[in-house]
């Protein structure tokens, strides 16, 4: 493989496990030192550990994404000791899912302060720093439910749209710094998230456990499920030099499962 970010900076915020730690590991295959970012400190130990076997440099730092003056300490902490930061990959996120009438108030504040209000402190965090050096990589993870409504994913579908929505508005408001602003909006990943969404959706759909990530899988047309891989290799395409000239768009990373 290329090493085609060596020598950059990259923070992947909820790096721990999943997807954030896929990305982690690809990044750092392509060249670069990762900042590990996570709510779960032995998790981010952990790939930052994994990261370091690939022979760059890595830190694990422990951070709630809606902790903004947490937030802007840990960028700062990544910056003076590694000098800058050029990519940052916001993909910290929870999904809560519950019918429409259930849906409290205190459920869609959680969903939109991690997923929204915490990407956002994020970006600003990281961009400050980017913006001393003219130049920078933002990814932030969408999702395939940002792209439409949910009958049982109110506030998880509401917190994806706006996360498409912010990646334009940061997207323009940073252009004048090269500092490309994208996202990604993956489908159904095999990672612990499905675990819990599959529990989720079988008791609300009052199904064996197993059947809701069954049929969903069943409904994608390139037949199998999301590896977090997939969903690296995209950000790595947005975080390296080949999409230079590539900023405020989603790309769907999903089997073609939407439109669909
Ligand atoms: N798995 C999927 O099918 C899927 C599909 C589309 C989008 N996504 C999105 O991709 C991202 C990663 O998903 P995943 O499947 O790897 O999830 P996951 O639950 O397996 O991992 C999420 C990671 O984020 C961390 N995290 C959660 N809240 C945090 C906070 N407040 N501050 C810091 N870290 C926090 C968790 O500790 C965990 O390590 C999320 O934004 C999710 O919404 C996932």
């Amino acid at each position: 493989m290329s090493k085609q970010i060596g020598g950059k900076v990259a923070v992947v915020t909820g790096g721990g496990q999943g997807i954030g730690r896929a990305i982690s590991l690809r990044l750092a295959k392509d060249g670069a030192d990762v900042a590990v970012l996570d709510l779960k400190l032995e998790n981010a130990e952990a790939v930052a550990k994994e990261v370091e076997a690939l022979g760059v440099k890595a830190m694990a730092l422990q951070v709630d994404v809606v902790d903004r003056e947490r937030v802007v300490a840990v960028m700062d902490e990544v910056a003076e000791k590694w000098g800058k930061i050029d990519i940052l990959v916001n993909n910290a996120g929870l999904g809560l899912f519950n019918p429409f009438f259930e849906v409290s108030e205190e459920e869609m504040d959680l969903q939109f302060n991690v997923n929204v209000k915490g990407l956002v402190f994020s970006m600003q965090a990281a961009a400050s720093h980017m913006i001393k050096q003219n130049s920078g990589k933002i990814v932030n993870l969408a999702s395939q439910a940002g792209r439409r409504g949910e009958a049982l994913a109110l506030s998880y579908c509401m917190s994806k749209a706006a996360v498409i929505s912010v990646t334009q508005s940061a997207g323009l408001a940073l252009a004048p710094h090269k500092i490309n602003v994208n996202a990604v909006a993956p489908g159904v990943v095999d990672t612990p998230f499905w675990e819990a969404v599959d529990k989720k959706f079988a008791k609300l759909m009052d199904l064996p456990e197993g059947e809701p990530k069954r049929q969903a899988v069943a409904g994608i047309p390139l037949g199998r499920i999301e590896q977090p891989e997939d969903v690296a290799n995209v950000v790595s395409f947005l975080a390296g030099p080949d999409s230079d000239y590539v900023t405020q768009q989603c790309y769907n990373v999903d089997g073609g499962n939407w439109p669909s």
